[in-house]
């Protein structure tokens, strides 16, 4: 096992609150072991166009507060070509780096995963996405963030809606997966949520429609994940249906979009990021490569990056049962 000296950090794909906080606590962990990090900014696109900075304890100063993330990010397009991680490597080599640590989604670890498979980097990921969508973690960071500003939100438009007998379909993000959508329509107190793991051929509208909610109800909030394919799904499409099937209801649309991405990070993700950016360290220090750090029951795990990027994290069925009861 090769000898750390040099880390490299870097955050890819959509931005996350909290990844600052993480950012720090990787920066400190491992200069309090002696080791050198480089931050490389705009994710993968930094590390193939050479764009290294060195992180110093002072320079993650007064970062844990901050949403989005100091290193910048990207969606790589370069890096899923060969030619491009080769060039990655090659920067990684000629800055010295013995390992790389990186903060993204199920896009950025699959990136990850590819680099792993080719070169000899020890690579730890760290679930940095508000979507909750890697396996083998019970949270990611930002996700609670992204929940709170939800919530937040909805409470505002439930005014609305109540005050003028409206059904307000509101869309959040995560097209893969609908933590978002479940877990904030149970916080608000939304009437439904229409999440792509339920998409059983039974029509999740027309389910909603006929529990007759305005039978006790004069307005109704529908939380809608985002879709992923054009003209179907998504909050417009739920809400041109209603218009068109259902004439007598009064319906309006709210995309939450990009505001639930950004802004400071709650207590629990701050905890969470420093939590793991610390456990990637230790992992290093023990030899652990390819691997992903989360957390299951409140205590750090690793898993690998090939299990964590698979994309079949299940959400609790009985979540759709909670929310459905609650909603009588
Ligand atoms: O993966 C995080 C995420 O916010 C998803 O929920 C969303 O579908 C996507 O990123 C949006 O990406 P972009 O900011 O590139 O439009």
């Amino acid at each position: 096992m090769k000898t750390i000296r040099t880390i490299g950090v870097l955050t890819s794909g959509g931005d996350a609150p909290g990844m600052n906080a993480c950012i720090r606590a990787i920066t400190r962990s491992a200069v309090y072991n002696g080791w050198k990090v480089y931050g490389i900014l705009r994710g993968y696109e930094g590390l193939i166009n050479d764009e290294f900075v060195e992180l110093t304890t002072e320079k993650v100063s007064g970062t844990i507060q901050k949403g989005g993330t100091i290193l910048k990010t990207a969606r790589s397009k370069a890096f899923m070509t060969e030619e491009g991680r080769a060039k990655a490597y090659e920067n990684i080599v000629s800055h010295g780096i013995d390992a790389l640590l990186v903060i993204g989604g199920n896009g950025s670890l699959s990136g990850a995963q590819a680099f792993a498979r080719e070169y000899d980097i020890p690579i730890v990921g760290l679930p940095g996405t508000i979507d909750n969508d890697l396996y083998g973690t019970d949270l990611t960071i930002g996700y609670d963030t992204a929940l709170n500003t939800i919530v937040e939100c909805v409470d505002k438009i439930r005014d609305t809606a109540s005050s003028h007998d409206r059904i307000f379909f509101v869309e959040v993000m995560g097209r893969d997966a609908g933590f978002l959508a479940q877990n904030s329509a149970i916080a608000a107190g939304a009437e439904a949520a229409i999440i792509p793991e339920d998409q059983t051929d039974v029509d999740q509208l027309a389910q909603f429609i006929s529990r007759g909610v305005r039978k006790s109800k004069n307005s109704s909030i529908v939380i809608v994940s985002e879709s992923k394919s054009e003209g179907h799904g998504g909050a417009m499409y739920y809400a041109e249906r209603v218009r068109n099937e259902y004439p007598e209801y009064d319906v309006r649309v709210t995309i939450l979009g990009h505001l639930q991405r950004g802004g400071t990070p709650t207590a629990s993700d701050r905890i969470l990021a420093s939590r793991m950016g610390y456990a990637s360290i230790e992992a290093l220090q023990e030899g652990q490569r390819n691997i992903m750090i989360g957390i299951q029951n409140d205590e750090i795990v690793y898993v690998p990056i090939s299990k964590a990027i698979k994309k079949d994290k299940p959400i609790d069925k009985e979540l759709i049962n909670v929310l459905s009861v609650l909603s009588i």
